[in-house]
């Protein structure tokens, strides 16, 4: 194993790292993406299946990533090699991963730059003006204008690349531990207000009483691959994150804790989205404006509704931020680690592509509406669905196969390649990594394929 001896500078604390973490995970998929995919699958069995993907797969798998990150001590693709060999196959994982993560900023930064673009209009008062119908119609006026989509999305992409520049420490963990508890503390403000509306209890159905009857093959695959992207799994994040952990630890309770805030956050986001669709009579699925048509008309009606509003669609931009940041600090440690390049220099370079990628994606909801990359789908959706629904579960796939299959117990000797537990939770956790997650995983991609029809 050619890693260096002495291990990196990282994070200052750990819950600085679980913040980052956190922050990386809880990002516009659990605000923006789960409320909407899931009023698309019918509430309560898409869910549960939802849950169970990320407890018996999505779990055991960022243990995984972040056991791989902390004992290579390098980027995604490094710490492929600083344990295969430089010529190892298994360093295509890492590029497949560096890849997602690259191609993920690109289209995340578009409807990032939705939640400034709310910001401003929050802060305007242009959000409060008018009926339920004028204001969800706002979202489709901005949606149609493709100059102001690039001019938020580079926005967007400019701010992330500041905090990235500031480093680990300075840059990252600063700034997580301020967005995050703020995301936190209004999200459950919020979530009070919509389970005492009228449609609450409605809400509460759906999203816990399961309808098996409205599951298929789709859903699987979405649960399936919304539980990765959720979990920022698949892209290198865990990866690169664990490269700047410290050896002792405790990578089981770390994931567990990370797991655990960011279905929450789900749960809690989707729970006060549907109260509003129930209260207000709004279709269900609304698919990818549901958020931004929604949310509005609840600020509406409340006290201090244009505070709310404002505050509400900061910390979705904030949320957003600390997602885009670790996308954005897997490629720009892979350009540092393996390029020898400069933070500032990689960072600019890495930000600047992934605003050029996004560019199509953007103009793929207005000017470009009919050109179509894959079959049907815009170059927003393709992106989309290239990355969420095959390069993250198969990125994961793989990982999930190296640590249950390649992973030997030579390897294990260093503390920072050791997991902490090695009774019962190893067992599972060997387990699920070893047969359950790359069977369950290979089954929904080969469904997905055609295999089964
Ligand atoms: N987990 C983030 C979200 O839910 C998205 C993400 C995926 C971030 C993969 C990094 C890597 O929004």
């Amino acid at each position: 194993m050619d890693t260096p001896n002495a291990l990196r500078s990282g994070w200052a604390s750990r819950f600085g790292f679980i913040l980052a973490a956190t922050g990386s995970a809880v990002g516009l998929g659990n605000i923006w993406k789960f409320p909407y995919i899931t009023g698309i699958h019918g509430g309560g069995a898409f869910v549960l299946v939802y849950l169970l993907c990320i407890l018996l797969l999505g779990l055991p798998i960022m243990v995984a990533e972040l056991l791989i990150g902390r004992c290579g001590q390098r980027d995604a693709i490094g710490s492929f090699m600083a344990l295969e060999g430089r010529k190892s196959p298994w360093r295509l994982v890492g590029w497949g991963s560096v890849a997602a993560a690259f191609v993920l900023l690109s289209f995340y930064s578009v409807v990032a730059g939705w939640s400034f673009d709310y910001v401003c209009k929050a802060a305007t008062g242009i959000l409060h003006r008018g009926n339920p119908e004028q204001i969800s119609g706002l979202f489709g006026e901005l949606t149609a204008s493709a100059p102001r989509l690039v001019f938020w999305q580079a926005l967007f992409i400019l701010t992330t690349v500041g905090i990235v520049i500031g480093g680990i420490r300075g840059g990252i963990e600063r700034w997580s531990k301020i967005l995050m508890p703020g995301l936190f503390g209004l999200l459950i403000l919020l979530f009070l207000h919509g389970m005492f509306s009228p449609g609450g209890m409605q809400s509460l159905k759906f999203m816990f009483v399961p309808d098996f009857t409205k599951l298929t093959s789709r859903s699987l695959l979405d649960a399936l691959g919304h539980a990765f992207f959720t979990l920022s799994l698949g892209a290198g994040v865990m990866i690169t994150y664990g490269s700047y952990l410290d050896p002792e630890a405790d990578l089981f309770g770390l994931s567990f804790r990370i797991a655990l805030l960011d279905t929450l956050v789900a749960m809690l986001a989707s729970l006060t989205i549907f109260s509003v669709v129930f209260s207000a009579g709004m279709p269900i699925d609304g698919g990818p404006g549901l958020v931004f048509k929604t949310l509005p008309i609840l600020f509406m009606q409340l006290p201090f509704g244009k505070v709310l509003a404002l505050v509400f669609f900061l910390l979705l931009a904030f949320a957003a931020l600390t997602s885009a940041i670790s996308m954005l600090e897997v490629v720009v440690a892979y350009v540092i680690d393996e390029w020898g390049w400069r933070r500032a220099k990689a960072t600019s370079f890495g930000g600047g592509a992934a605003f050029l990628l996004g560019i199509p994606c953007a103009l793929s909801f207005n000017l470009w509406e009919g050109i179509k990359l894959l079959p049907g789908r815009t170059v927003f959706q393709s992106f989309d669905m290239l990355v969420s629904s095959y390069l993250l579960p198969l990125g994961g796939l793989m990982v999930s196969l190296y640590a249950g299959w390649v992973w030997t117990k030579e390897r294990e000797k260093p503390a920072s390649c050791r997991l902490a537990d090695s009774g019962v939770l190893f067992a599972v956790w060997h387990f699920l990594v070893r047969y359950l997650a790359p069977a369950a995983v290979l089954l929904v991609l080969l469904n997905e394929a055609g295999l089964f029809s």
